[in-house]
């Protein structure tokens, strides 16, 4: 009876302790839990776990904006099919199961709008209790900005480099042009004076040199725009309304839109677009794109060319957009354009520099221009400068 009293008097004390470490696991595990949920809800990386499968069972929010999709239509899907090339990525997780240990690699996703994103991906092997592996953990910093300004910071380089030898080559080639130049004038006056030659020498001596001053002038247009490209002058800043400079531009190319049927259908902002910027680099940009879209629609040969320009003020930021219905660019060239030198125009009438000098004056304001160009439809440049 003593000893059945004092069993139970055990056991009694065995329950309350382990009821007590219960609690605390309990305790323990909520605060785990709620540490967690903290995490996959506030982080701003994606944070994922799958099965053995790879099948994800668990997304951050921040998963979310990283790759655009939410939860619901991530979870049961296999993470490598959100990879841009799953067949990059599936290798990576199955180091990271081999070894059992943490794997970093870069790795492109693509979002749910169809743009890639890179992402900084560090996977490890979940296992259970027993030493088996479950599953897979990711964590994904999103490096898609951090690449870009890589990107772009070798292209600015490159380019830099060709605009320093383009502009040794120009500043050469400039005082040999200007003593041909010179001399032409020279023998103008000196065939001119010339008394019995017969009328056709006279002609033809007379047509010689009409050519060699307008190939010499080409000249000093290339050497003057590399030049221009080259110089790494300051931009003048003061504050004007981009719609005057708009309209300073069209009025300015009105002797090439003269003998054409374009029609310039102005889309405006309401009211004056004040920035603080230089006008007449800006200037340069709108007449380098207008002109181009005024040899395209010539190209075309379309009755119905129209160039439409847009404007808009987003946040900080002021958006031209100069759009034609010419043929458009095939999107293999579309990165190509923005290289010196690359023309599609036969000799003599395009050198290839426009565009890229548009580039780097847009971005030395602090902006950028992109394009959207469809083949048959038309091309669009977005010219996008802080306000100040
Ligand atoms: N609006 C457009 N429509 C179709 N193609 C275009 C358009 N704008 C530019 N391009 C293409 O991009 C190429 C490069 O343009 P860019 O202005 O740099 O040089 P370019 O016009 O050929 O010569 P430059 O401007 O030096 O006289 C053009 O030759 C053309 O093929
Ligand atoms: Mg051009």
């Amino acid at each position: 009876m003593e000893s059945n009293s004092s069993q139970l008097a055990e056991l009694e004390g065995k329950l309350s302790k382990v009821t007590l470490e219960l609690t605390s696991h309990k305790i323990e595990l909520h605060k785990t839990r709620g540490y967690l949920q903290c995490i996959l809800q506030n982080a701003r990386d994606l944070i994922f776990a799958t099965d053995a499968e790879g099948v994800v069972i668990s997304y951050s929010k921040g998963g979310e904006k990283v790759l655009g999709y939410p939860l619901e239509e991530v979870l049961g899907r296999s993470i490598g099919s959100f990879a841009r090339d799953p067949d990059v990525f599936s290798p990576v997780i199955a180091t990271c199961h081999k070894d059992g240990s943490s794997v970093v690699h870069d790795v492109a996703f693509r979002h749910m709008e169809g743009k890639t994103v890179y992402c900084n991906v560090s996977l490890m092997s979940l296992t259970n209790r027993e030493g088996q592996r479950v599953g897979t953990v990711g964590i994904c910093q999103d490096i898609t900005r951090r690449k870009k300004l890589q990107e772009d910071l070798i292209q600015l380089d490159r380019l830099a480099e060709i605009g320093r030898i383009a502009a040794g080559v120009a500043h050469e080639i400039n005082n040999p042009v200007a003593v041909i130049k010179e001399a032409a004038g020279w023998v103008k006056e000196v065939v001119a004076d010339a008394e019995g030659l017969n009328p056709d020498d006279r002609k033809e001596l007379e047509e010689s040199i009409k050519k060699i001053s307008a190939q010499t002038r080409r000249c000093r247009n290339i050497t003057h725009k590399l030049l221009g490209f080259a110089r790494e002058s300051a931009p003048t800043k003061t504050e004007f309304d981009v719609h005057e400079v708009l309209e300073d531009t069209i009025d300015f190319l009105k002797s090439e839109l003269k003998y054409t049927t374009i029609k310039v259908a102005r889309n405006f902002a309401k009211g004056p677009l004040s920035v603080n910027s230089d006008s007449r680099l800006l200037e340069q940009v709108f007449v380098n794109i207008f002109t181009n879209a005024i040899h395209a629609l010539g190209e075309k040969g379309a009755e119905n060319g129209r160039i439409e320009i847009q404007t808009h003020k987003r946040n900080s930021d002021v958006e031209i957009k100069i759009e034609d219905n010419a043929g458009g660019i095939p999107e293999k060239d579309q990165e190509k354009i923005f290289e010196l030198f690359y023309t599609t125009k036969p000799p003599g009438k395009g050198t290839g520099l426009g565009l890229p000098i548009c580039r780097n004056i847009v971005r030395n304001l602090g902006g950028d221009i992109t394009l959207e160009s469809t083949v048959d439809v038309g091309t669009a440049f977005n010219i996008r400068i802080p306000v100040s």
